[in-house]
């Protein structure tokens, strides 16, 4: 029975050398079940040991088993050592560069019709102005009766407006907010306000038209109060506004709710009012209407125009975004274009 300890041996050095070949996890299975299974030649062997003598059979068990142990013994090792090497391997390709700059998350902007709508508030609230929220939903007589609109007046149709069922129509200015303040204020006396917000009109939209617009209105009621007032505070809005080198000049105008009415030019800012295309070769850029209040605006809000006279102002807010940042669409301002507004984010 010599021979089964040595064809033990043989295939044991045989199993050994077919183990430094092998390179992978799924190979070493191969050479388990090759060499370990029950199928396997040494396990043959063991099923022969019942043809040994009995004497015999316990020392050539035992040598059976020691080869049998040995190779477990050398499949553990190669399989931690495969096991490890994989995990090296999978380490190293998913590192993680921590020096990589980050993602950054997409920031918003603020949208540049509120970036100049606040800071149009910001100029008035510093020579101050106190602000007034007005309504969007509006009625005729805060639209037009209490600013000298009465029904079928022809003022009306250069405002095309939406009408809601029932009572009320969304406010076609922000004129609005002046009829209120005047009619609110108990005491009839001083007051000066800015009112920002949207207006709607039944437009066609093009580049400069919108069914929608926003509009800062402002009043300012007192003693004595005159044209020169009203240019003082135009000229300093201006000059905050586009820089200060700007001059403003007033044109004669018609509106129903003051008297005189003018419209307001500032000298264009990019050709230095020698005339470009931006200013239409004339030099100078219109930016609001104006005008005295008028006695009987004064006299339908409850206020004496004896006594107390006023001045007021309505600036479009696009049309300064559109001249301060040089957009040449007033879409551009509600077509929540990523894009377009991109160009507004404030560097962090
Ligand atoms: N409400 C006028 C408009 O929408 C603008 C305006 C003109 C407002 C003169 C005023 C003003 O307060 O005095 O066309």
């Amino acid at each position: 029975m010599e021979d089964l300890i040595q064809e033990a041996r043989r295939l044991r050095e045989e199993a050994e050398k077919e183990l430094h070949e092998v390179l992978s996890l799924p190979s070493l299975q191969e050479w388990r079940n090759r060499h370990l299974s029950k199928k396997a030649p040494l396990s043959a062997l063991m099923a022969r040991l019942r043809e040994a003598p009995p004497e015999e059979r316990g020392s050539l068990g035992a040598g059976l088993n020691e080869a049998r142990k040995a190779l477990e013994g050398l499949f553990g090792e190669k399989e931690r050592a495969l096991r490890e090497e994989a995990l090296t391997k999978k380490l190293e390709s998913e590192r993680v560069d921590v020096t990589l700059p980050g993602r950054r998350d997409g920031i918003g902007a603020i949208n540049p019709f509120r970036l100049i709508e606040d800071e149009i508030v910001q100029i008035f609230a510093g020579m101050g102005y106190r602000v007034e929220e007005g309504h969007d939903v509006e009625t005729e007589r805060y639209n037009f009766e209490l600013l000298n609109m009465p029904e079928g007046h022809p003022a009306r149709d250069m405002q095309d407006t939406f009408y809601l069922e029932g009572e009320g129509l969304l406010r076609t200015q922000t004129s609005a907010s002046q009829a209120h303040v005047l009619e609110e204020n108990e005491e009839k006396g001083p007051l000066a306000i800015i009112s920002p917000g949207k207006c709607y009109r039944r437009d066609d939209d093009d580049m400069t038209h919108s069914h929608q617009f926003g509009q800062v209105e402002g009043l300012l009621v007192g003693e004595g109060v005159s044209m020169a007032d009203l240019k003082g505070t135009l000229a300093l809005f201006a000059r905050k506004m586009f820089g200060e080198k700007r001059e403003i000049r007033l044109r004669s105008s018609y509106f129903p709710f003051t008297e005189p009415s003018v419209e307001v030019d500032v000298s264009c800012a990019r050709c230095e009012g020698k005339g470009c295309s931006m200013c239409k070769g004339t030099g100078w850029i219109e930016i609001l209407g104006a005008g005295e209040v008028h006695p009987d605006v004064l006299r339908k809000g409850g206020y004496d125009p004896e006594r107390y006279q006023g001045f007021a102002f309505g600036v479009g807010i696009e049309r300064v975004a559109m001249l301060r940042y040089g957009i040449d669409d007033i879409r551009r301002f509600y077509q929540d274009d990523a894009r377009f507004l991109a160009g507004f984010r404030e560097e962090d």
